[in-house]
């Protein structure tokens, strides 16, 4: 079957976090079962690769959405991306959302709504293009639009939304309504109205024959106040009429430490040689002192969701008891300075790098003993399976996809409340394992065991395109 992923982030092309790992593995691992191709916009990012890009449609303009031409650039391996080219709207410096300083892009609304209008014009047959999808995937609020469109439309064509993270809403003026062609009756409370504004991930979750999240712990989770950011009584409900399920996501086949590129060294289980070399070059990398003790790693978005807070506070811990801690990332600002202030208190011994590369990253899983992920909720989370793969053993927030691809004591250490206090007990069981040589050994095999690629997880997906290509009614009454 033919089917269209929605997004705005590919790892290919430009990346702010996992939905652009998830939108990059997921249509290449269901390439032996279905025809997937990915809608993206044309970043600059994208732009940079304009003489690879052929023309292969176009979308007329829409209240305030402006005419684009659609490209289609092949990747080397075959995934085929169609491009929405529109300059005035993508082409600029700066991330998918904002620019530089984290500031949103004041006209996202039409940024995003573009891109959704596009999907349902590309559905509908009339962007010009052959190819048309019999199923559209559409992944988080910058494209919770997309099966809004379609309905609106009255395409039959199904429509599967995907949450990621339900705390970035893209919640929009009232007001904008009529320029982005949004019809009164979408503007109830059953609909995308959300105190007052209306949200795009609302949308997505309202008109979609089908909402998934990233865990299935997270999928329960988002139906109580403490994690539904609001929007819990709407997602029972959709939980209820068993339109809501969580599917972990996977990892793509890159994470194999016998062949990674981006390594210094590559290693297999019992055999930690080439680990170490990883660990003396994160050591070098971050301006650590030499030293076999305790190394842990922070790679991650610098934001609370990611309880960087707590990790600055047991950073002393980990510093007393002769370890030593490495972050890499970048995010909110006033983090950043955090985390700067931290590797001054500690020279030597706790070392930062605001930014983020993907050579330093892999290095860092390779290299640390430990991945430090003390989470206040988390979706799923890609990190620790990738740290886990490559024998660095997560200490995690029992919550969401941590809880469910951690096992406590065996791949890993979890702790019940992201609390100081609960996070140290983990740290400290974390230690004591680092100094019985044969017990590291054992978990560290265990970790890299873990089943966590993408060839394990397309099946459940693959099950519900079938159940919706299937013809079952869509249940927006
Ligand atoms: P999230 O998507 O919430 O950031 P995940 O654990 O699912 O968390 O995915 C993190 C992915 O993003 C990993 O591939 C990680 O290496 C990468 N990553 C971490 N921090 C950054 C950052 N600041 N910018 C871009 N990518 C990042
Ligand atoms: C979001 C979530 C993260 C998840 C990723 C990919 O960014 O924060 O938990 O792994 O999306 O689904």
């Amino acid at each position: 079957k033919k089917i269209l992923f929605v997004t705005s982030e590919l790892t290919d092309l430009v990346k702010t976090g996992g939905l652009a790992d998830v939108s990059a593995a997921l249509p290449r691992a269901l390439g032996d079962l279905h025809d997937v191709r990915v809608l993206i916009p044309g970043y600059a990012q994208v732009m940079k690769h304009a003489e690879s890009i052929r023309i292969v449609g176009s979308v007329l303009s829409h209240g305030d959405l402006p005419s684009c031409r659609i490209g289609r650039l092949d990747m080397p391996d075959g995934l085929i991306i169609y491009v929405l080219i529109c300059p005035e709207l993508y082409d600029r410096d700066g991330l998918p959302y904002g620019d530089d300083q984290g500031r949103d892009w004041p006209d996202n609304p039409v940024r995003f709504a573009r891109l959704c209008m596009a999907a349902a014009d590309i559905a509908a047959g009339t962007a010009g293009i052959r190819w048309v999808p019999d199923l559209v995937h559409a992944h988080d609020w910058p494209t919770g639009l997309t099966p809004a469109y379609m309905h609106w439309r009255g395409l039959a064509t199904p429509c599967v939304f995907t949450i990621h993270n339900l705390a970035y809403q893209g919640n929009i003026d009232m007001s904008l309504r009529r320029s982005l062609g949004i019809p009164l009756e979408a503007c109830g409370p059953e609909r995308m109205e959300f105190y007052g504004a209306l949200s795009l991930l609302k949308a997505g979750i309202a008109y979609a024959q089908h909402v998934t999240t990233v865990s299935a712990t997270y999928a329960k989770e988002i139906t109580t106040s403490e994690f539904g950011c609001g929007m819990e009584g709407f997602l029972s409900l959709k939980a209820r009429q068993g339109l809501l399920t969580g599917l972990l996501n996977g990892i793509d086949e890159s994470w194999e430490p016998e062949s990674c590129s981006y390594l210094v060294s590559p290693f297999s289980p019992n055999d930690w040689s080439g680990k170490q070399a990883n660990a003396a070059h994160v050591r070098e990398l971050f301006g650590l002192e030499q030293g076999s003790g305790p190394l842990f790693s922070v790679v991650s978005r610098l934001v609370h969701q990611k309880g960087i807070d707590l990790t600055i506070a047991i950073a002393e811990t980990i510093v007393e008891r002769g370890g030593q801690l490495a972050i890499l990332g970048r995010g909110e600002p006033h983090i950043e300075d955090e985390v700067r202030r931290l590797a001054e208190r500690f020279p030597g011994r706790v070392g930062a790098h605001i930014g983020f590369n993907e050579t330093d990253a892999r290095r860092l899983f390779a290299g640390s003993d430990f991945l430090l992920m003390p989470s206040r909720y988390e979706p799923c989370g890609l990190s620790q399976m990738y740290a886990q793969r490559f024998a660095s053993l997560p200490i995690a927030h029992r919550t969401g996809g941590l809880a469910d691809s951690i096992d406590d004591g065996v791949t890993g250490f979890l702790f019940n409340d992201a609390t100081v206090e609960s996070y140290r007990g983990a740290v400290e069981r974390a230690l004591y394992v680092h100094q019985n040589p044969k017990l590291l050994n054992a978990m560290r095999c265990r970790a890299m065991s873990g089943g966590f690629f993408w060839s394990h997880a397309i099946e459940p997906y693959d099950r519900l395109y079938q159940q919706l290509l299937g013809g079952r009614r869509h249940a927006i009454a």
